[in-house]
């Protein structure tokens, strides 16, 4: 405010919710001051036993430390030093490269494909010397998090001799059906370590309280190094009572998380693409003017964190978060040249994206309705041919059809060449068949369940495609040559409403 002679200011830049502390913390801290006069409890026993109770791990899996960010640098010291490698995607968390730094470890670093941790490419960077792995899922300062499939790809192509360290600072943020948390990985992978903060969703940034957890040998080796006292006795207490109010962090939460789609989608109509968030913060993609950009909203009194080649804001509550709409529209009249370098689709692309997102979001909730419903008799047969199914036999279907159509897609968008790529397969084919067959005996939950993944992987890849991929054109055996919104539009989105409707059918035909 000082700086540029404003008298109001909205901070969006941190990555803090909005809310104040959760009730009972501040007095916690009060009380504790008390006893500020003695040394707390350097391990902060009960706040880790609480910790570990609260999301079921065992207590000797949990280290506690001065924020996450304290955990990050006790780990580095742990276990790396130079000649050492420390891995991490980039654009991530900026403290990977400072601590990796003050080991004078080598820092590799792995570019992101389509705003997305790419884990072919860090699978492919691992050399025997890679002592660290940091993946912060969600990713700091880019948004998007990594799906299941391709964490437990990663975890289990890196050999057991490197830490992978899952960074989930946001993971109370995280609301795709198939972003895994990563502390249901630890059982099976000793090498796994995880990272959590009461920094963000628990209101607590001020107060340094975050959390380890990992194999008990790991967990040993981080507590060696930690200051003597680092975790002090009123942030012990804070997080004893912030970790009692679990279902009001989830309640702050789902108002950030209903902002940030709003807000997403506003900005996406408004011409301006930017990546499905599963934080609680929006990467704005705006490319080499990120700093210009960054400044002309500051002087509008909204405080937003410029990097290279984007803008992170935070979610606010709605009225900060109009203001930043405001602000970023009157920064567009003026400087439309700060936008020409937006990493993402743009004016009416950015629109249909937000079109195609929408779609998607309502089929599945339609489905989500149908998995309760009951259904009875067949459906009519599409034009020109004679097969008519029972819901079984959709939903098996349905089930089966997201990954392989996501599987298409992706070959289609990778495919080196610029020609049509061959793709898609017909009705008759025998995979399909079977899968139906097959899947019409499991029950609807289940279909549901793997449903809901596959719809969240294309929401995700949806919402990242850049100009050059909607471009893109796959050659059907029999629909001839087809881009990416004529693919979505028969085999993935349009795919979903076309079964809802029949399911609707279903549903009448039960009376
Ligand atoms: C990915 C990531 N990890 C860790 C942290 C640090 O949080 P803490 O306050 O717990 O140190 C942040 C904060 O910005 C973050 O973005």
């Amino acid at each position: 405010m000082a700086d540029h002679g404003t008298d109001t200011a909205v901070k969006m830049a941190s990555n803090e919710v909005p809310f104040g502390p959760l009730p009972g913390v501040a007095e916690a801290v009060a009380a504790a001051m008390g006893e500020s006069y003695r040394y707390a409890d350097h391990m902060a026993t009960a706040v880790a036993e609480a910790f570990a109770r609260s999301v079921g791990v065992d207590r000797e899996r949990v280290a506690v430390g001065p924020g996450s960010v304290g955990l990050l640098q006790q780990l580095t010291l742990a276990y790396a030093g130079p000649d050492d490698e420390v891995l991490y995607p980039w654009p991530s968390f900026v403290a990977y490269p400072q601590f990796s730094g003050i080991v004078v470890a080598n820092q590799v670093t792995v570019a992101l494909k389509r705003h997305s941790i790419d884990v072919d490419a860090v699978l492919a960077a691992i050399t025997e010397r890679t002592r660290l792995v940091f993946i912060s899922n969600p990713n700091n300062p880019v948004s998007p998090a990594l799906r299941s499939g391709d964490l437990l790809r990663l975890i289990e192509g890196a050999p057991s001799t490197c830490l992978i360290v899952i960074d989930e600072a946001y993971r109370e943020f995280v609301t795709g059906a198939d972003v895994p948390d990563a502390l249901g990985l630890l059982a099976d992978h000793a090498n796994v370590v995880v990272l959590r903060t009461l920094s963000k969703a628990f209101g607590m940034a001020a107060m340094r309280v975050g959390f380890l957890i990992g194999d008990p040998v790991v967990v040993a080796a981080v507590n060696a190094t930690l200051i003597p006292f680092a975790v002090n006795g009123p942030a012990q207490a804070a997080a004893l009572a912030a970790l009692e109010q679990r279902d009001e962090v989830a309640r702050r939460c789902a108002m950030v998380i209903a902002e940030r789609g709003r807000v997403a989608q506003v900005l996406r109509r408004s011409g301006l693409g930017l990546p499905a968030s599963q934080a609680n913060f929006w990467w704005l993609p705006s490319g080499n003017r990120s700093r210009d950009l960054a400044l002309a909203l500051e002087r509008r009194g909204v405080v937003v964190r410029p990097f290279p080649t984007g803008i992170r804001v935070t979610v606010g509550l709605a009225e900060e978060n109009e203001l930043f709409l405001a602000a970023l529209d009157e920064v567009r009249a003026g400087h439309p040249d700060f936008f020409g370098d937006w990493g993402l689709p743009t004016e009416r692309l950015a629109g249909s994206t937000a079109d195609f997102l929408d779609r998607l979001d309502v089929a599945i909730e339609r489905l989500r309705a149908h998995a309760v419903a009951a259904h009875d008799g067949l459906t009519r047969p599409v034009p020109a041919e004679t097969e008519q199914w029972e819901a079984a036999q959709i939903w098996a279907h349905i089930a089966e059809f997201g990954d392989y159509w996501l599987g298409q897609l992706d070959a289609v968008l990778d495919a080196a060449s610029e020609q049509p790529v061959p793709f898609g397969r017909t009705r008759r084919d025998a995979h399909r068949i079977a899968a139906i067959e097959e899947g019409r005996l499991r029950p609807v939950d289940v279909h549901l369940d793997t449903i809901e993944r596959a719809a969240d992987r294309l929401g995700a890849l949806v919402a990242e495609l850049t100009a050059d991929d909607w471009r893109r054109v796959g050659l059907h055996e029999t629909l001839g040559e087809m881009d990416v919104a004529r693919q979505l539009d028969e085999f993935h989105i349009g795919h979903y409403e076309q079964h809802a409707d029949q399911l609707d059918e279903l549903t009448q035909g039960s009376g």
